[in-house]
């Protein structure tokens, strides 16, 4: 059977699942059409003129480089076009029910995939486009970025944030562990809504081949101990990173900033110093001008801290934190133990790179994975 052939069945399975919206959409290949229920098999012809040739590069990260277009339809998405070596993919048409399979998970705080493009050893990804960039780029960048965040904002991302999280960690069978939360994933939409981008990707790679299995995804600071040692994921690997984000989020600054001097370079490390001094106000981003309530603020950095520590049973389930953001949970009595540090394989991974092309800012934004082993 070819791919046509194929995308016909899926397409009938599909309508026979009660997908049953009249949400129709073609995909061509080799000249043909190929209707799925779905979501939209592009090709590559299609997808070229909507990037007008991959004329407007938006970004490049550990899976290939990211393009602006804009479907016939009009609506502006960002075409992923994943660099990795075919026979670390899965095949066709197991990649075709993958994107399908993901392109059904909604939530408001995910990054919706619209479609993809398999020609011949391509593969390309089709997602909203998200008019506010990634927190790296809106948020981390500077003082100024940071002054457009007031807390109400930030407190909407970081709810948005775990709320996507707990959606696919919680509610969706079989859950999705991300592998890979940071700064850069978090997309936000033209209202700084906050969606979460790259989840599930792993799924389009074969079993033990992949780009992910073989290197710990993840970037260096996000990356919960465990995992970054042994290369053990499970949802608290996600929850890990959800913490220092959300530390990141409160303070303002960098999971890892070679600015500051030795000491005060990493994050989680300063945030268990403050807490056990009990002076956590002290790590809220002074861009905030004191104007945010003091209660509040303090208990997103809890969260945070519990979200980090080092011993995984204690860290809480997504939907724990969600409810401890909003206060539905108490914190206050709740001990917090001392969070895990990656800061010892940092500073090796550091040293190893930086006559090389590590930089300090990448850090935070590295694009590759961290090879742990
Ligand atoms: N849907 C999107 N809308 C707008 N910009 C996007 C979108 N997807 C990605 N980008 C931009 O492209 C950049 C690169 O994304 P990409 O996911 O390839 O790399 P990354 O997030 O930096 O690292 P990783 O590969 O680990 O996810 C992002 O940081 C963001 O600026
Ligand atoms: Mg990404």
């Amino acid at each position: 059977m070819n791919l046509s052939s194929f995308l016909s069945c899926f397409s009938s399975q599909q309508r026979g699942g009660g997908g049953g919206g009249g949400e129709e959409e073609a995909g061509q290949r080799g000249g043909e059409t190929v209707t799925t229920s779905k979501f939209p098999v592009f090709s590559y012809n299609q997808i070229k003129t909507a990037t007008q040739g991959f004329r407007q590069k938006i970004g490049e990260g550990g899976f290939g480089s990211v393009y602006k277009g804009r479907l016939q339809n009009g609506n502006f998405v960002a075409v992923k076009v994943l660099s990795v070596e075919l026979e670390s993919m899965r095949g066709e048409r197991e990649f075709i029910s993958e994107i399908a399979a993901l392109s059904d998970i909604k939530h408001e705080n995910l990054v919706i995939l619209r479609g993809c493009c398999i020609d011949g050893a391509k593969r390309l990804l089709v997602y909203d486009f998200m008019e506010n960039n990634s927190l790296f780029h809106a948020f981390l960048g500077g003082e100024h970025n940071r002054m457009k965040f007031n807390w109400t904002l930030r407190r909407n991302i970081s709810l948005g944030i775990a709320k996507g999280l707990s959606y696919l960690h919680e509610e969706i069978n079989p859950h999705i562990i991300h592998r890979d939360i940071k700064a850069s994933n978090i997309l936000l939409d033209e209202n700084f809504t906050p969606k979460l981008s790259d989840f599930g990707l792993a799924r389009l790679f074969r079993e033990n081949m992949s780009h992910i299995s073989t290197r710990v995804a993840g970037t260096l600071g996000y990356l919960s101990p465990e995992y970054a040692t042994s290369g053990h994921l499970t949802r608290k690997s996600d929850v890990y990173s959800f913490g220092v984000l959300l530390l990141e989020i409160v303070s303002g600054r960098p999971v890892v900033d070679y600015h500051l001097q030795y000491g005060d370079q990493f994050l989680v490390e300063k945030a268990w110093e403050f807490y056990i001094s009990n002076t956590l106000l002290e790590l809220v981003d002074p861009v905030l001008s004191g104007d945010f309530p003091e209660e509040e603020a303090i208990r997103f950095l809890k969260v945070g801290l519990l979200c980090v520590q080092e011993t995984t049973k204690l860290r809480p389930r997504m939907s724990m934190a969600v409810k401890m953001l909003t206060n539905e949970m108490k914190t206050e009595d709740i001990e917090i133990s001392r969070p895990g540090l990656v800061a010892d394989l940092m500073d090796l991974k550091i040293r190893q790179n930086q006559s090389s092309h590590f930089s300090s800012s990448q850090a935070s934004s590295s694009t590759g994975s961290f090879q742990a082993r």
